[in-house]
């Protein structure tokens, strides 16, 4: 189903309920009512075309008009991707510590156990804000500069951008790093852990870890497959225009 912005955004979320952190982000909170994509777009003053494109390119994994999504500022695709680090590392990684936590009490995990789940789980945790922080601190605002740079009559005198001591390609290797761990902790619950009383809370962190993993990947992919290779472009125009 590609979601238009005349559809109900309630029949969109009936259709997939994942949808929700998504559009959470953009400032839109369960209890909206029965209008339309573009109805509740214009109340809380979104730009329309670039809430059907996220809400389309996480619900399909196959779609993807990237030159279109490559067209929107880089301004408002970096507040979108800010805004899903924060989901990360203030939502979804305390909730997982938590039911860790929630495990060795409520089913008498053994130490052994346990001890592995959370120090994989803080291994992981750290690896994965090391990586944010990255992005923010250093990927996120060399981006902003290029975009600035782009408007100005002589972008050498931003000193921000380094366009030849620093490219966008050396950033891109990273996520693979950041999803194998995951895919470790993983296997460490499927395969390794000794037989459990219960199947129960393997089961329910499973479950947290698989959504975890598809929403990382969404978004690692918004960045892989838009965010760089606008990078690109811009790194190569603005070589142009100083040559
Ligand atoms: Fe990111
Ligand atoms: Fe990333």
């Amino acid at each position: 189903m590609l979601i238009q912005k005349n559809m109900k955004l309630a029949e969109v979320i009936h259709h997939d309920h994942t949808l929700v952190p998504i559009i959470n982000r953009f400032g839109i909170h369960l209890g909206f009512g029965n209008d339309n994509i573009a109805e509740i777009c214009r109340k809380h003053k979104i730009n329309i075309d670039f809430f059907v494109t996220i809400l389309n390119a996480f619900h399909d994994a196959h779609y993807f008009p990237q030159k279109q999504l490559r067209n929107f500022p880089a301004a408002l695709l970096i507040d979108y991707l800010q805004k899903a680090h924060h989901y990360f590392l203030d939502d979804k990684i305390p909730e997982i510590a938590g039911l860790i936590n929630k495990m060795a009490t409520e089913y008498a995990l053994d130490k052994t156990t346990i001890g592995l789940l959370s120090n994989f789980f803080t291994g992981y945790s750290k690896e994965l804000k090391k990586h944010i922080q990255y992005e923010e601190e250093t990927i996120y605002p060399y981006v902003l500069a290029l975009e600035k740079a782009q408007a100005e009559r002589n972008p050498d005198k931003n000193p921000f951008v380094r366009v030849n001591n620093f490219s966008i390609s050396d950033y891109e290797t990273q996520h693979e790093n950041v999803e194998e761990k995951l895919f470790d902790l993983k296997n460490i619950i499927i395969k390794y852990l000794p037989e459990p009383k219960d199947d129960k809370p393997g089961y329910r962190l499973l479950r947290e870890l698989f959504t975890l993993d598809k929403e990382l990947n969404e978004h690692a992919r918004i960045e892989d497959l838009i965010l760089v290779p606008k990078v690109k472009a811009m790194e190569k125009a603005l070589k142009n225009k100083k040559e």
